[in-house]
This record gives structure tokens, sequence and C-alpha cells, in this order.
């Protein structure tokens, strides 16, 4: 069978980075080919190659058998290739249709006019085949990034790839998203398409994945059958062992209640949800997308406002009219979304993770200490493995986790008694991800109160000595972090309260 493309000794370099040296990597028609690396590994940087984003520096690429030397996104298109990008790149004041369809919109009176009925009718068709009840007309930011994340797959199938490129597609999709991806994914397979699947899940990577490239450093490992074991893979990718991280539940029960959060209520969105959080404590929030989770984190934090309720911080009231009341009181809040409140893309590493804390390195009020700032930054890239060139990078050029970790740096540094990471680990590889699990449990022995929301329940048992579940805006539960299963979460987290307007 001649592969739909192969790779050989690809070399690519950017300024003080070499993102890729001599890799090789094929696919073939009908296979989900996995890639998997640690942040920065170059998965991306290879796939856009392939997808023309990039040139290559040197070596050989072939789509079916003929050598090619793929010189823009219009052209990788022209042989078939389709990307799904890690980031989302759809104009969100355009209709889903239109952005699908974006700059070859069907025509008609002869070319002179846009054929909205046809445009409309075309991407119905997609979204039919997809089973994705979504009305073409729909403006894209109204949508859930879940949904904007369906309409580029959408948008890929538009242009009938016989190779597509599918970069952290999960990164945002809740577990029935997922479900409904690997069945276009599946179909997709038994018309022959080949799949390139990038994730740094391994769950989804066992149910899809026929092959697994792994690469590190830029450099190629193996190509292995996904039946491999995982332990074995993921040596392969870290190169190291990871250590485990200490699971026993410390007995904070004296200590004093940091977060107390009373009776908070906004409509349907959170409906009378109260907790609180002990110094020392790592509480875990557990629940399906949309349970309302990210709604109270941001209610705590003054992000949105709250129709009732009350938030206490070490014993006092605190006003709750915006973030900087919050974090004058000491409450610090990861937002899920880093992309819009987590990182100034245009600013240096060293910024990021220093300036929101500026304050804490005045020299008698007046000058900034920068040898401290840098050692600080420094450290924070050390401990969490910040894979970037210089402090001096902009965090735009950085890999997806590596951006990830650059926000959650910015927030270890700030000096918040009460800390609420909201996806901490979203795109981070497995790696890091122990890393910054110790880190968690290290600021809890510190005295600092964490609050941890996570889709991933693995991830909710593995850090949480205690766990609230939400569902449909109300704490549905709440289990010890060391005798809850998944299937328990999993019960709570679909515990479903029938609705007052709907009984008769
Ligand atoms: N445009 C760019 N300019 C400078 N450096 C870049 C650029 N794009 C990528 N890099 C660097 O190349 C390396 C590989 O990045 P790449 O995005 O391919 O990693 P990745 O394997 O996709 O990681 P992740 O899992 O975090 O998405 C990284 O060190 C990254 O910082
Ligand atoms: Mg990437």
């Amino acid at each position: 069978m001649t592969p739909l493309v192969t790779i050989r000794n690809l070399s690519k370099s950017f300024p003080g980075v070499k993102a890729l040296d001599k890799v090789q990597f094929d696919l073939l028609p009908g296979e989900v080919h996995a890639l998997m690396g640690e942040n920065g590994a170059g998965k991306s940087t290879l796939m856009k190659i392939l997808a023309g984003v990039y040139s290559k520096d040197s070596g050989e690429m072939q789509v079916n058998g003929h050598p090619v030397d793929i010189t823009s996104p219009a052209h990788a298109q022209s042989l078939a290739i389709g990307i799904i990008h890690q980031e989302l790149h759809l104009m969100g004041h355009l209709s889903a249709a239109q952005n699908i369809y974006l700059g070859r919109e069907p025509r008609k009176a002869m070319g002179l006019l846009l054929d909205e009925a046809q445009l409309n009718r075309d991407a119905q068709a997609l979204f039919d085949r997809m089973h994705l009840a979504l009305a073409p007309t729909t403006r894209i930011d109204t949508l859930t990034v879940a949904r904007q994340q369906m309409v580029e797959i959408a948008k890929a199938l538009s242009f009938k790839s016989r190779v597509l490129i599918m970069d952290e597609p999960t990164a945002a999709l809740n577990n029935a998203e997922i479900d409904d991806l690997f069945r276009i994914i599946r179909q997709l397979k038994s018309e022959g398409v080949g799949i390139v699947y990038i994730s740094h899940k391994m769950d989804e990577i066992q149910r899809i994945a026929d092959r697994i490239t792994v690469m590190r450093d830029g450099t190629y490992v193996d190509t292995v059958p996904a039946s491999t074991p995982m332990s074995q893979v993921i040596a392969m990718m870290v190169g190291r062992t990871l250590e485990a991280v200490d699971k026993r539940i410390p007995d904070t029960s004296a200590h004093e209640v940091l977060l107390d959060v009373r009776h908070l209520h906004r409509g349907r969105a959170i409906r009378d949800v109260s907790f609180s959080v002990r110094r020392g404590e790592i509480l875990g929030f557990a629940g399906l997308m949309g349970a309302g989770r990210t709604e109270v984190a941001r209610a705590v934090f003054g992000a949105d406002p709250v129709e009732s309720g009350e938030v206490w911080v070490r014993g006092q009231k605190i006003r709750l009219h915006s973030p900087e009341d919050a974090v004058r009181a000491g409450i610090g809040y990861l937002s899920e979304d880093r992309k819009h409140f987590g990182l100034a893309t245009g600013m240096d590493v060293a910024a990021n993770i220093t300036l929101p804390s500026l304050k804490s390195w005045l020299q008698w009020g007046v000058f900034l200490n920068q040898p401290a700032i840098r050692q600080v930054a420094q450290q924070m890239v050390d401990k969490l493995r910040v894979k970037t060139p210089s402090l001096a990078q902009t965090t735009r050029l950085l890999s997806g986790g590596n951006q990830q970790k650059v926000v959650i740096a910015k927030w270890l540094v700030r000096d918040c008694e009460v800390l609420i990471f909201d996806e901490p680990t979203r795109g981070i590889d497995i790696g890091a991800k122990s890393e910054i699990y110790k880190l968690l449990h290290e600021l809890a022995a510190q005295g600092r109160a964490i609050v941890v929301i996570s889709s991933e329940l693995p991830e909710v048992l593995q850090l949480s000595h205690r766990i609230l579940v939400m569902c449909e805006g109300r704490i549905t539960g709440e289990v010890r972090g060391d005798t809850a299963t998944q299937e328990t979460l999993m019960a709570l987290a679909t515990q479903r309260t029938p609705d007052p307007l709907s009984v008769h």
C-alpha cells in the first residue's frame, strides 16, 4: 500500500530552537496515526510543515509516493491535506457556514452574488454527516469552545481531505463530544482517509489509534503499534521515570478556614452553592462540562456578578465586585481559557511570570530588583520544565503546553493564599502534569488553600483531599479523595434534579 504521506530526515530550526532534527513519519490510508511527545517535542511544527504553514529547512516529503515541496496552506489543501490547528482560527463575527466556506463561497447570478442559501445547505449537509445539531447561520462567537471545535472539523471535512491532521482536537470537548468525534474519525477511516492524531490523553490514543510515533526534543524516537503498553510509550516520550505523587491525605480539620463561600446563587447557573476550604487543603471540583464549576470559580473571583451569596476570606467578608477585589483578598484564579485571560502572548516569558506580582520586587518603593525577578522566573521555568530558548522569548512562540505552564508559573509566583485552578493541565504532557501535581501538593503543605476544577476524573482523584461534585449548577455530593472512585463521581455528576418548571 502506497503511504499517503512519507517524511524522511526532516529538519527545521527557529531562532534559538532546533524544533525538528531529521524526523521521519509516514501515514497509511485508513489509519489513525497518533503523534506523541512532551510539550515542545515538535509535533505541531512537523504537522504545520506538512500543512504548508511552515517551510522545511531540509529533508524529503512524498504525497502518494510523489516527491513534493509543500509551499503554502492552499498548496496543502490542493494535495487533499487538511489540518485542525491546536488554536482555533475562526472568525467570531461570521456564521458557522461562512467560516467553513470562507473565500470559496458558492455563487449565483453568474458569480456576481453570494449564494447564501446554498452555503447554508452545504454546511447543513456537513453537520448532518457529523450528527451535529447546529444551525449553519449561528454566529461563531455565540458558540462554546467545544462547538467551535466541531465547526473547525466540519471545515476540514469540507475540503474532502485524504489526509486529516488533528492537533489536540479534544482538549475542550466533553465525553459525549469526544464520542461524536471518534464516530466521525471511524467513518473517515473506512473511507480510506488517513488521520494524524495529536493528543496528550493516553486513554484516547488507546481507543482510536492504530500506530503511535513518539518524538522527543525534536527527534524521532520510534513508531509502535497502539497496542504497546502505555507505560512503555510514556518511557519513550519522557526518557526518564516519573515520580509517583504522594497521595496521603493530611488532617486539616483543625486548620483555619481560608475560603468560605456561602449560598452563592445566580439563575440556573449557580444554585445555592456553599463550601469552605481550610489551610493545607486541596478541594477538587468534579462534574461534566457545563455543570457550573467554572461559573462558581468566576463568581468567587469577582469576574461575574451573583444575585446573592457571600464570600469570606480568613473570617472576613469580601466585596465581590471585580477580580482586583479578589486578588487583594488573596484569591488567585487560573482561568480555563488561557488565551483570553491568562497570557500576554506578545510579551516575553519572564514578564508573563513576574509582571502581575511586580510589587513584591519594589526596592525602597522605587527600584525594581531585576536580578531577583529574573531569578524567580528562571526558577519557575526550571521547575515546570518550560521549554524555551530563554526568558526573553515571546510567549506566542512557545508550544501550546509550554504557554500553559507559563500561566501556571505566574499564579504560583503571586502570593495568593487561596488558589483556584480551572483545568490546570489542559494540553500539558504527562511529565509536566506530575510536576504540577507535586507543586500543588507543596503549595498546600505550605499552608495555602487550593481549589482544583478538572474534567479529567483521574486527575481530580489523584490531586484532591476532598471532592465536591456538581451537576446543573448545584453541589450534588461530597466525597473523600482517598475513598472516591470514578464511578461514584460519575453517579453524582449525572444526578439531575427534576426541573420544577416541568413538573405538573
Ligand atoms: N514560530 C516559532 N518561532 C520560534 N519557536 C517556535 C515556533 N514554533 C514552535 N517553536 C518552538 O519549537 C519547539 C516545538 O514546538 P511545537 O509547537 O512543535 O511543540 P509540540 O510538540 O506541538 O508541543 P505541545 O504539546 O506543547 O503542543 C518548541 O520549543 C517551540 O517553542
Ligand atoms: Mg502542539
